[in-house]
């Protein structure tokens, strides 16, 4: 079987690039890292470069209603449904180079390398990047393509807030990618999401690629403590109503259930925790902290969110502290298309790519998109570990044009589909 290669230092090149674009000094870790939360002027600046590789790339450009950016190659049959590739270029605070963007500029390189060979191929071929898929910013991830895949209602992106008050929607506008499209027309023959594994699986087993089967069920919560402030002095133990106390205490527990085996392979993370009134001689009234918890097992992660609820409940009648939870985000296990993963595997051997099958342990836009037509992902090995939402974040050039090669060769067989 003919295979392609794209060709890896320009496809770095445009990696190092994109990292500028909102890159900070790192203090924890000394490195430089990259902070560009979605739709601020940093997100806005990418975007408009990312935009402008398209159209190098002699793409058509399309911007959808929450933002989504779709670059399209033409097909022979322009009549029927296009295969899709894209990921994600907003950040987390503390981002590195390659989460999300591997994909989106991994794509834009796809086509680049179609050129060079002088490939025609039936369907169109897309690549796009989705609207705030870190959910750092207006706190539900995956919300481009939530919106575009159905599940989360335009209006409800749209009136989303930042901590400053401001909405998903006056943001788009702001920054000048509230596009004209309503609904994605047609829906896609197929979408392939290559992204870093940003996790230890394929580093252990010695390869540089991943074929992914899925993704793991994941829940946001967000979690109020009420107790009562008083003098941090004169208060005795036994009468105070310390919110904060009880905030340490659901960290503990979330820890606790996470070793005790009760709930399968359960992940917790307390990610923000604040208190107030955040002052050394005063006692909290209240916390509030966010619960983030993984689970490749729905039930498993039923039973965590209910025996969490419980625990919370028990605090008031402890420490005379109510708890009260906002739901951010709750998506169930995703299984990725056997079709895809089995050409995936294919291409992959076509390559000479050793590769294994694992489950995403992170949450991705392929999870929705597998809600509209068949999907699959490719993941990339990292270095340290597979260390990601940090600038130590690392994968070696050879490992990110693997992955690409693996994308390009599999897109250009369902492009060939009847
Ligand atoms: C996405 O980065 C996630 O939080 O899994
Ligand atoms: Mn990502
Ligand atoms: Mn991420």
């Amino acid at each position: 079987m003919n295979t392609i290669r794209v060709d890896r230092d320009r496809l770095w090149r445009t990696l190092m690039q994109l990292k500028e674009i909102g890159a900070y000094d790192d203090d924890a870790t000394g490195l430089r890292g990259v902070k560009r939360l979605a739709l601020t002027d940093e997100d806005a600046e990418a975007r408009r470069l990312v935009v402008c590789w398209m159209e190098e790339a002699s793409l058509s450009v399309r911007v959808d209603r929450i933002g989504n950016v779709y670059g399209t190659r033409a097909g022979t049959d322009p009549s029927l449904p296009g295969v899709l590739m894209g990921s994600h270029i907003d950040t987390v605070a503390t981002g590195g180079a390659f989460d999300g963007t591997l994909g989106v500029l991994g794509g834009i390189e796809v086509m680049r390398a179609f050129d060079d060979a002088g490939i025609t191929t039936l369907r169109n071929v897309e690549v796009g990047f989705f609207t705030e898929e870190e959910g750092v910013r207006f706190g539900t991830d995956m919300l481009g393509s939530a919106v575009t895949a159905g599940r989360i209602p335009l209006a409800q992106a749209y009136a989303l807030t930042d901590d400053d008050g401001l909405t998903v929607e006056k943001e788009l506008i702001r920054i000048g990618f509230d596009g004209p499209e309503h609904e994605r027309r047609p829906i896609p023959h197929a979408y392939i999401e290559c992204h870093i594994e940003q996790g230890p699986i394929l580093a252990s087993a010695g390869v540089d690629v991943g074929i992914v089967t899925g993704v793991q069920s994941i829940s946001w919560q967000r979690l109020e403590l009420r107790g009562a402030a008083a003098h941090a002095g004169t208060a005795p133990i036994g009468h105070r109503q310390d919110a904060g106390l009880a905030a340490a205490e659901v960290v503990v527990e979330l820890r606790r259930m996470c070793t005790s085996g009760d709930f399968g392979q359960l992940r917790a993370t307390v990610g923000k925790l604040a208190v107030e009134p955040a002052q050394t001689n005063v006692i909290p009234n209240l916390a509030v902290l966010t619960v983030d918890l993984r689970n490749p097992d729905d039930d498993a992660m039923s039973a965590a969110e209910e025996h969490l609820a419980a625990f919370v409940a028990g605090l008031e009648k402890e420490h005379g502290v109510s708890g009260s939870f906002e739901r951010m985000a709750k998506t169930a296990v995703v299984p990725f298309d056997a079709g895809v993963q089995e050409l995936l595997a294919r291409t992959a051997d076509d390559l000479g790519l050793p590769y294994v099958s694992a489950m995403s342990g992170a949450g991705h836009d392929a999870q929705e998109i597998s809600a509209i037509c068949p999907t699959a992902m490719v993941f990339v090995a990292g270095e340290y570990g597979g260390i990601s939402h940090t600038p130590r974040e690392y994968s070696h050039p050879q490992a990110c044009a693997n992955g690409i090669d693996v994308l390009a060769n599999a897109v250009l067989r369902l492009a060939n589909q009847r």
